[in-house]
């Protein structure tokens, strides 16, 4: 194991980071850097390095994002004293080994959802983060919607009791970038590559919404997986697709709530549609991630004639996150999201904290996505989930 560099740190000397992956969530994620400051107060850092595989494409990259170097080997950043965060945002399959050797390190880790392809893999990474946690060192995953206000504002109502008990939850996260059957194959169609298919990369999203808003524990699954094409085109012939394109799943909480959950890449039409309804006994909420600066709230407890959903503009300064940006009603996008995790990830790393969603919480969705597929090989039959496989931060 290589002695920590972080705890070596001037504390005068700005936080160096480096990304690791250019393309989708890079992008995303180098956005959030370049942006953070100027909204947010955070301590100080720098954009270091971006890492890539094509050297050309990635000092692009760089000199477009922000970044002041590129590299092309992850490892080269792991042995640099001047670097102190890591931000994985590359394929899953890569996630457990960079994650863990750049946590040994002494270097933070942020790294994008879901936590890894594999259980073990998952576990592996959790215990190397609760080491590093005892060093001072962070980690945290990225699920991103937990930082939509409007879903931020939704976890504090159901918090502060405003829906009373909560009785059930529908999550469905809709794509259809599958729905041509001719769409070519990418990683994202292999098991060995992503895993699994819709499962891992948006009921991922969708399952761990349903744990941050209810603030609850899974203790049964019920799960059905289909894959609709295949075949796709590769780039020698047609090849086998290995993962699911949609999925289903109903989840038992230890509250006795009822969530189900519904992810589709091939649902046409549908373009990144995450719809989230929680219904209680005192009053119920609607979330759609098309309208992501709205919040629907209807409060049961109001006599009956004046009932009806409202739609709260979650826009005030008063909300999660709006103090920092524009005068009230002057919406906010999608890519506001990562601004605000790169924003919570740094304040907790300069307050010693440790961040949420940490790997913990990561493994835990592991844990209920596996529990979808056992399910689903056994003709859709209720799995048990026991609160030993659910880590908390204090457990682990
Ligand atoms: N939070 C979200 O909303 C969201 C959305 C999309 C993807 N993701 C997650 O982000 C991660 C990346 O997905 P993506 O859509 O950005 O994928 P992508 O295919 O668009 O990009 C992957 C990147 O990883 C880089 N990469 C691959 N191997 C590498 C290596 N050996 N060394 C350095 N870089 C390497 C590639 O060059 C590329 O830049 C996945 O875990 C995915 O599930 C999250």
């Amino acid at each position: 194991m290589t002695t920590p560099t972080h705890s070596s740190r001037p504390s005068d000397r700005p936080l160096g980071v480096a990304a690791i992956g250019y393309a989708f969530m890079g992008k995303a994620h180098s956005n959030a850097w370049r942006n953070v400051a100027s909204f947010f107060d955070v301590p100080a850092f720098e954009q270091k390095v971006l890492v890539g595989r094509d050297a050309t494409q990635v000092a692009d990259a760089a000199a477009k994002y922000g970044w002041a170097e590129s590299a092309t080997d992850w490892r080269s950043i792991l042995e640099r004293d001047d670097i102190d965060i890591v931000d994985i945002c590359a394929p899953g399959w890569m996630h457990a080994e960079i994650a863990i050797a750049a946590l040994e390190a002494g270097k933070h880790v942020l790294v994008e959802k879901p936590l890894a392809n594999t259980i073990a893999e998952a576990e592996a990474m959790t215990v190397a983060a609760a080491a590093a946690r005892g060093k001072g060192v962070q980690s945290m995953i990225g699920f991103n919607y937990r930082r939509v206000p409007a879903l931020a504002l939704a976890k504090e109502l159901i918090a502060e009791g405003r829906l009373g008990t909560i009785r059930h939850i529908r999550a469905a996260y809709l794509q259809d970038w599958l729905a041509d059957a001719e769409s070519p194959m990418t990683w994202r169609l292999r098991k060995e590559t992503a895993g699994s298919g819709a499962l891992g990369d948006i009921a991922s999203h969708a399952i761990d919404q349903v744990l941050y808003l209810l603030g609850d524990a899974v203790t049964e699954v019920t799960g059905r997986l289909h894959t609709f094409v295949s075949s796709r085109p590769g780039p020698d012939g047609p090849e086998d697709v290995t993962v699911d394109d949609a999925a289903w799943a109903t989840l038992t909480l230890a509250s006795g709530a009822i969530a189900s959950v519904e992810v589709s890449r091939m649902a046409t039409g549908q373009k990144n549609s995450l719809k989230l309804e929680i219904y209680g006994d005192k009053g119920s909420l609607l979330f759609d991630l098309e309208a992501l600066n709205e919040l629907g709230f209807l409060d049961a407890t109001l006599p009956v004639r004046e009932q009806g959903f409202r739609r709260i503009l979650v826009n005030e300064p008063e909300h999660p996150y709006l103090e920092a940006w524009w005068p009230q009603g002057h919406i906010i996008g999608w890519e506001h999201t990562f601004t605000h995790q790169i924003r919570d990830f740094l304040t907790s790393i300069s307050a010693g904290e440790a961040p949420s969603p940490s790997f913990e919480e990561g493994l835990n969705v592991q844990h209920i996505l596996a529990a979808v597929e056992e399910s689903a090989a056994a003709k859709s039959s209720l799995i048990q989930l026991n609160a030993t496989t659910q880590t908390s931060i204090e457990g682990a």
